[in-house]
């Protein structure tokens, strides 16, 4: 890990991007997300764990908002799509977190979580759907 935060600080000063700032590409912000979704899928498939699943989804949401200025791109109409993929990314996020949160209060509460549980898999089905329609058009590799 040490290794490839120095890597990508030598990438950062040959690229000109200098020591304090954050590097320019999204693909360290990528890494993030895939491993917040495969956590998210194991709590919600396998242990029914909602609790990490909050914190997994407020990490998505964050780096949506980062990459929304970083399009590849520079064709005017491709940005706004890039950043509409973006939004929807954040906004399933955000959705998939409020429901996490509902469910584990009606758990504590020992309501019935079954729409709820319904509701939050189709959520996340949307959240892959925005990864796979973004890399679709941006990802060259
Ligand atoms: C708004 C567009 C967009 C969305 C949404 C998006 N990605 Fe990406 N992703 C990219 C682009 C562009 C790259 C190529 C980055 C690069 O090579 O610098 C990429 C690359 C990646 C990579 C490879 C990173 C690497 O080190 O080469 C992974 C893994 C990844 N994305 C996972 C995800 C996951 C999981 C999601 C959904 C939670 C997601 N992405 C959503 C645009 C997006």
């Amino acid at each position: 890990m040490k290794k490839l935060m120095m890597a990508i600080g030598i990438i950062g000063i040959l690229t000109g991007v200098g020591f304090s700032q954050e590097p320019t590409s999204i693909a360290p912000d990528m890494v993030v997300n895939l491993n917040a979704v495969n956590a998210i899928m194991a709590h919600l498939i396998v242990d029914e764990n909602y609790q990490p699943v909050v914190n997994d989804c407020a990490q998505i949401s964050a780096h949506a908002k980062d990459i929304f200025e970083k399009s590849p791109s520079k064709d005017p109409a491709s940005i706004k799509r890039f950043q509409s993929y973006a939004l929807q990314l954040e906004a399933n996020a955000d959705i998939l977190k409020v429901l996490a949160e509902k469910i584990q209060k009606s758990n504590e509460e020992k309501l019935d979580t079954g729409t709820l549980k319904k509701t939050a898999a189709l959520t996340f089905g949307q959240i892959v759907t925005s990864c796979v329609s973004c890399h679709q058009e941006y990802r060259v590799r």
